[in-house]
């Protein structure tokens, strides 16, 4: 399968980098073929509400950059993993870009393309105890079930504060590693 894992922290090695990549290095194992990006390293807009998608003006999107032409992978890819940290109560702002940017794998009548039936795996890490961000991930499953993809999984880990706090949570790690082992 190809699995394709955007990191949404601007902190490489932070806890959210470190468990998304503790998944794909199962998926690896598995024998997936695992591609990895950090969307705050990439030359990744805003969407700017031009409609060119929904007008079917472009095959995928009208702006020139990194996550355009990375779309035509990801309607080819098998397995999405999408990791944020939790940034003002909510996923961070170039993961924010990022799903705004899947809106050309959506019809005009709000029905999808490319994506429905594959899947995709979740991870938030916060500040807070986990228990107080399940909101976000039941947000990305609504906006994932949106597309009409299903859920190989999701972490929601919390009481991170340091970069690599996460290392002193080896069980969340091997849960990460596990799930990525798992992708099927
Ligand atoms: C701009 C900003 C906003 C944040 N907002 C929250 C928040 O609302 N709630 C929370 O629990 N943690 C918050 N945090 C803490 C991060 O979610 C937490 O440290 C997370 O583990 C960072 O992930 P990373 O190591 O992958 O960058 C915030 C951190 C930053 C930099």
């Amino acid at each position: 399968m190809k699995v394709m894992a955007f990191v949404g922290s601007p902190r490489r090695n932070g806890n959210t980098d470190r468990i998304v990549r503790a998944i794909c290095k199962g998926a690896r194992e598995s024998g997936h073929e695992v591609d990895l990006y950090h969307l705050a390293e990439m030359n990744n807009k805003g969407c700017i509400a031009c409609d060119a998608c929904q007008l079917a003006k472009v095959d995928f999107c009208s702006i020139d950059d990194e996550l355009t032409t990375l779309m035509p992978k990801i309607a080819k890819a098998d397995c999405l993993i999408v990791g944020t940290p939790i940034y003002m109560l909510q996923v961070s702002g170039v993961t924010k870009h990022f799903l705004d940017r899947l809106r050309p794998f959506l019809k005009p009548d709000l029905t999808a393309k490319h994506l429905p039936g594959k899947k995709y795996i979740t991870v938030t890490c916060s500040g807070a105890p986990a228990t107080a961000f399940s909101h976000v991930t039941e947000y990305l499953n609504q906006f994932f079930g949106y597309f009409r993809m299903e859920s190989a999984g999701h972490i929601v880990a919390g009481s991170l504060h340091e970069r690599d706090d996460i290392i002193r949570q080896s069980d969340i790690l091997e849960e990460a590693e596990d799930m990525g082992k798992k992708i099927n």
